[in-house]
């Protein structure tokens, strides 16, 4: 070759490996420079109005409109129709339907990489748009390999690039090999997960080990430094064999007899275990800006009242319950439908009925789905064995109308709703500029109908990879979703996905 032709060869490199690294840095960081020409959105225009009769603010339902700009919310005036000030402005109009910011669901395995069979990036984050969920934080197992290093949290990023239809942050890993290793957890924090999740009992999952409350006191000390939360799996297996021998019932195809292998001592044991800590998080105490978030809890007798306890101590202590345990109670589930297995598991009528006055009077701070879905393989057993089957409910496209649903008839309001699905979740997560609609905001926005019913039957379009394992299927649910913004971009309308996946990973500095 020639001379010159090798001086100008590695030049060359670098300017074309400097180009691809400002390509992809753009990317990721800076969404709202792509045109809506990209397949972002199925709105032509970055510049719009929305306006309609119910808009729910911090400050309560007012009618009015909200002014979007480059993804963001960018003025809010009340009076419907007065939005805009020449008739050349782009005006949608939704009546009667409610605007309310998008529903951030924290709790969700979406199980890419490693087991995209079970769910994945493509189908949960179009389920949840569907669903009016603009926001999924993705839990650190049934991933494979479970993100509990930088390295996995690198694994996991570099699957989501152009999956996402929504933005999606990230839970990490506490299990003992890096409770025990300060390097490894400091390495995933400062990689940007959101916090982290561990489980007081077996998680299910072989690369995801339970941790003691010795690993939560390790794993605590170190989110203290960064203020991210530690989200746990509270349940410590107790010794439930003889409870199985006293009730003298060991069919496994009835829905009782797992009921019985997991009772409420398991999460009250745990909880328990916790509080004792948590009360080092108060402040000037040793753990302050340590803050421990109890998943999914099913227990709405004791656990509560520890957790209430703990709460007017002045511990830094948050929980969540699942719409599953809202809608559904032990009584009514089918011999053999293993759809309705997960853990902790669904509960008596009775249990359900406090577990709404808990979420009504304030005590239970958010709502998740929990969604955790499988292959049918794993789900549906043949022989409807619910001590085998796998447990986890899918149900990420539905959380709106499933609270809304049983909710009503409990009482619950809009703005209540929007509290437990968009607001409490936002600040659990550190998710700042998301959560509610304000000026300077992501106008990150579900447009739904409360009074719509629909019937979730085989016509009805779910996104969810495996639809007929949910355990919603069949029910007639009202609240329907009809548009969902995320960053202003319209992805979802009338049944109907923007075609490019243009949601963001959310990542902690
Ligand atoms: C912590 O983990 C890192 C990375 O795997 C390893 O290099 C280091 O030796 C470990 N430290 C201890 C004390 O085990
Ligand atoms: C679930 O749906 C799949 C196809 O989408 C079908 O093959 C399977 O038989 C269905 N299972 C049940 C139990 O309906
Ligand atoms: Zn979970």
């Amino acid at each position: 070759m020639e001379p010159l032709l090798w001086r100008v060869l590695p030049m060359l490199a670098l300017l074309v490996s400097f180009i691809l690294f400002f390509y992809f840095q753009d990317s990721h960081l800076s969404p709202l420079t792509k045109l809506a020409g990209d397949g972002c959105s199925l709105l032509p225009h970055r510049h719009y109005w929305i306006t309609s009769k119910r808009i729910v603010t911090p400050q309560g339902i007012i009618s009015g409109s909200v002014e979007i700009n480059e993804g963001k919310i960018v003025s809010i005036t009340e009076g419907y129709g007065k939005q805009g000030n020449s008739k050349q402005e782009v005006v949608i109009d939704y009546g009667e339907a409610v605007i309310m910011p998008g529903l951030i669901d924290v709790h969700v395995h979406l199980d890419e990489p490693g087991r995209t069979e079970w769910e994945g990036f493509v189908t949960g984050t179009r389920a949840a748009a569907a669903g009016g969920v603009t926001t999924v934080v993705d839990m650190p197992l049934n991933n494979h390999p479970t993100t509990v290093s930088q390295e996995t949290l690198q694994l996991k990023l570099e699957a989501a690039e152009n999956e996402l239809h929504v933005d999606v942050g990230f839970w990490g890993g506490l299990v003992p090999e890096n409770a025990l290793n300060t390097s490894i957890l400091e390495g995933l924090l400062s990689a940007g997960v959101l916090g982290l999740k561990s489980f007081m009992c077996p998680s299910g999952i072989n690369d995801f080990p339970m941790t003691t409350i010795d690993h939560i006191k390790e794993g605590l000390s170190v989110l203290a430094k960064y203020r991210r939360p530690l989200l746990v799996h509270a349940e410590i297996q107790q010794d439930s064999k003889n409870n199985l021998e006293l009730k003298g019932n060991d069919d496994p195809r009835v829905y009782s007899t797992y009921l019985n292998t997991r009772p409420p001592s398991w999460e009250e044991a745990a909880i328990k275990e916790l509080v004792d800590v948590t009360k080092d998080t108060i402040h000037g105490g040793p753990l302050e800006g340590a803050h421990v978030h109890i998943v999914h809890l099913s227990d709405s007798s004791v656990s509560l009242d520890l957790i209430k306890e703990a709460k007017l101590r002045g511990d830094s202590i948050s929980v969540e319950t699942c719409s599953h345990y809202l809608a559904f109670s032990s009584e009514e589930i089918p011999d053999g439908d293993t759809r309705f297995k997960c853990s902790p598991p669904i509960r008596d009528a009775f249990n359900k009925e406090k577990l709404w006055e808990a979420v009504l009077e304030g005590h239970i701070d958010l709502l998740t789905s929990d969604h955790s879905p499988t292959v049918p393989e794993l789900k549906l057993l043949k022989e409807g064995d619910f001590l085998k089957a796998w447990g986890g409910i899918s149900s990420l496209q539905f959380d709106l109308p499933v609270t809304w649903s049983y909710g009503k008839k409990h009482g619950l309001t809009l703005e209540q709703l929007s509290l437990l699905w968009s607001q409490k979740p936002a600040t659990l997560a550190g998710i700042a500029s998301k959560g509610a609609i304000v000026v300077g905001n992501h106008a990150d926005i579900v447009v739904w109908h409360p009074e719509l019913e629909f019937e979730l039957n085989d016509d009805y379009p779910v996104f969810l990879k495996h639809p007929n394992l949910s355990a919603y299927m069949g029910r007639r649910l009202s609240g329907k979703v009809l548009d969902t913004f995320v960053r202003g971009n319209l992805v979802f309308k009338d049944g109907k996905h923007a075609p490019a996946a243009c949601g963001v990973p959310i990542l902690a500095k």
